[in-house]
């Protein structure tokens, strides 16, 4: 199985993503990191031991960082609701985090294991650059890092710039400059990584508990892009997921390996992933950027993975 470690801050598409990382089967989850983004650290810790309690996932949970490098917090309790993850069927919280922070825990996985790891983020990477800057050693104990975030062509906080690295966006320089082989899932494909109406009753029809959830938390989202979203035709963006299907199975992907780099001056364009997508800088590629998928797979995969579950 292939050790990961991942750092999310659920959110109902994180919620979705670690239903899909447990659920497959193929993954030795090492660690789960949290970063608060969709809601702050507290509620987004909660959050992750809850999908985790629900899908009875006995993985490590590491506290991590409160507010991104240098700016202040913001969260997306627009689209997340007052608790990050508004649905009715979760668990109350049982399981305690882990001992030690974030990057501890990153580092205690590195260090102890012999093949090296790759890293899923689906929230801010405020955890991850800190990593970085603080155990500049293990760097190299990294095999890749697939990440929900950004975008080609398109923002969903301003016009260009997506959540996860407007949030933190010197965090997600940090990591693109990093040297690190990176996939990265942004809004272009995250946008057609569409759940409709029909997915949802499909979920729910599985009658287990995971199903029942995974459908509860999708219909709560859904209402947020029905709102905002006119050109999604009634489907909702189930981002994070995407992080994990591509190691999965790149092949419901297109993707094109890219230079990219992030802004953190801009007067209009902060927080935007730079992708040099037509190649005019000339520059060494770092990242395999994703920009299509096809959706009936993916939701396949996540169905298949979810009727596994409790
Ligand atoms: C990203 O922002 C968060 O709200 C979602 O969980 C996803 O990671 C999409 O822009
Ligand atoms: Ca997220």
């Amino acid at each position: 199985k292939k050790p990961l470690i991942i750092d999310c801050d659920p959110g109902h598409d994180d919620a979705l993503m670690l239903m899909l990382a447990v659920g497959c089967g193929l993954f030795d989850i090492k660690a789960v990191t949290i970063s608060a983004g969709n809601q702050k650290q507290e509620k987004t810790l909660s959050n992750a031991l809850k999908i985790l309690t629900l899908i009875d996932a006995d993985i490590p949970v590491y506290r991590g960082a409160e507010k991104p490098l240098f700016r202040d917090l913001i969260v997306a309790d627009y689209a997340h609701g007052e608790t990050g993850l508004n649905a009715p069927s979760l668990p109350t919280v049982t399981r305690a985090p882990a001992q030690g922070s974030a990057i501890e825990g990153i580092a205690k996985v590195l260090s102890e294991s012999i093949e090296k790891i790759t890293i899923v983020p689906t929230g801010p990477l405020t955890n991850i650059a800190t990593f970085l800057l603080a155990f500049p050693h293990l760097k190299n104990r990294i095999e890749r890092i697939s990440l929900m975030g950004g975008g080609i062509f398109r923002g969903n906080m301003t016009p260009l710039a997506e959540f996860n690295i407007y949030a933190d966006p010197e965090a997600a320089s940090i990591v693109f400059n990093s040297g690190i082989p990176i996939t990265m899932c942004g809004l272009d494909v995250t946008h057609k990584a569409l759940v409709f109406q029909k997915d949802i009753d499909h979920f729910r029809a599985i009658g287990n508990k995971t199903g029942r959830a995974a459908a509860d938390l999708m219909d709560f989202f859904s209402v947020y892009y029905r709102e905002h979203h006119i050109e999604l035709d009634g489907g909702a963006a189930l981002h994070d997921p995407c992080a994990i299907a591509w190691l999965i199975d790149s092949s419901i992907f297109k993707t094109k390996h890219c230079y990219v780099d992030v802004e953190t001056r801009g007067e209009l364009t902060t927080g935007t992933t730079v992708v040099d997508f037509y190649n005019t800088l000339q520059k060494e590629p770092n990242t395999e950027v994703a920009y299509d998928i096809d959706r009936e797979a993916y939701i396949e995969m996540i169905y298949q993975a979810v009727k596994k579950l409790p």
